[in-house]
């Protein structure tokens, strides 16, 4: 299949890198190199592919990746996953830049302000709804920390495919819940309803203190990533998504 190709300035324009002028002028001034050899004319079409960052460089560094990237966040407490409220927004965390590119990064799903975990951002609208169909059933696993201890009726409960959240008059589907301590538990879920785990726990009379995903399909959090760190996504951990 042939690579698609763009306009250097328009396709570091949409990697936010400025607009279209500005482009213009830092690749006269030889900003812009691809395989080594200075693009210095802006109308020069680039072949945009996945290894762009290996071959393409702005200013001496490794060019942002095109469009189709998935980033994986370990999203601290007190951030929104909003890209126009008022306060922390997940957003925050990424460059400038990255803020500016064009399609934007979304979050795929939400987490709630008071969630912390694994969440992740991609520009690629096709993947984000694939990954939150209600078709594919992709797991979430999730471990809550509760202000009661369990009554051990739960787990049954939640596995029955008849729990009814308020407000809904649609069952929710079977979930399961693996007890950790009379307070803790880790729940697996594959829908994603509104306030989904702590509506969950509030059925059964209880109240979700802390939450933290711990995964979504096949993909867990990286150990290595500390609240507020994030990273680019290999091809395999987006696999493991579907897994
Ligand atoms: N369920 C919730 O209640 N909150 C989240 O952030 C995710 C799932």
């Amino acid at each position: 299949m042939k690579a698609k190709t763009a306009r250097l300035d328009k396709l570091l324009g949409s990697l936010g890198y400025g607009s279209r002028q500005e482009i213009a002028r830092l690749a006269r001034v030889g900003g812009v190199a691809l395989d080594g050899v200075d693009v210095t004319d802006a109308s020069t079409r680039i072949a945009v592919t996945p290894d762009l960052p290996r071959r393409m460089t702005v200013d001496g560094r490794p060019v942002d990746p095109p469009q189709g990237l998935m980033l994986i966040l370990n999203k601290p407490l007190g951030m929104t996953c909003s890209h126009k409220e008022d306060g922390a927004l997940v957003y925050d965390v990424l460059p400038d830049r990255w803020r500016r590119r064009d399609p934007a990064i979304s979050t795929v799903g939400r987490l709630d302000k008071d969630t912390s975990g694994l969440l992740l951002l991609t520009d690629d609208g096709d993947l984000l709804h694939r990954i939150i169909s209600p078709k594919r059933h992709v797991k979430k696993t999730y471990r809550a920390t509760l202000a009661r201890p369990l009554a051990g009726t739960e787990t049954a409960l939640f596995a029955s495919g008849a729990l009814m959240l308020e407000g809904e008059d649609k069952p929710l589907a079977p979930a399961t819940l693996e007890i950790i301590s009379p307070t803790e538990a880790r729940l697996t879920v594959t829908e994603g309803r509104y306030h989904q785990v702590r509506r969950m726990f509030a059925a059964v009379g209880n109240h979700v203190e802390a939450l933290h995903r711990e995964s979504l399909g096949g993909l867990v959090l990286p150990p290595d990533l500390a609240p507020g760190q994030w990273r680019l996504a290999t091809a395999e951990e987006i696999e493991a998504v579907f897994a």
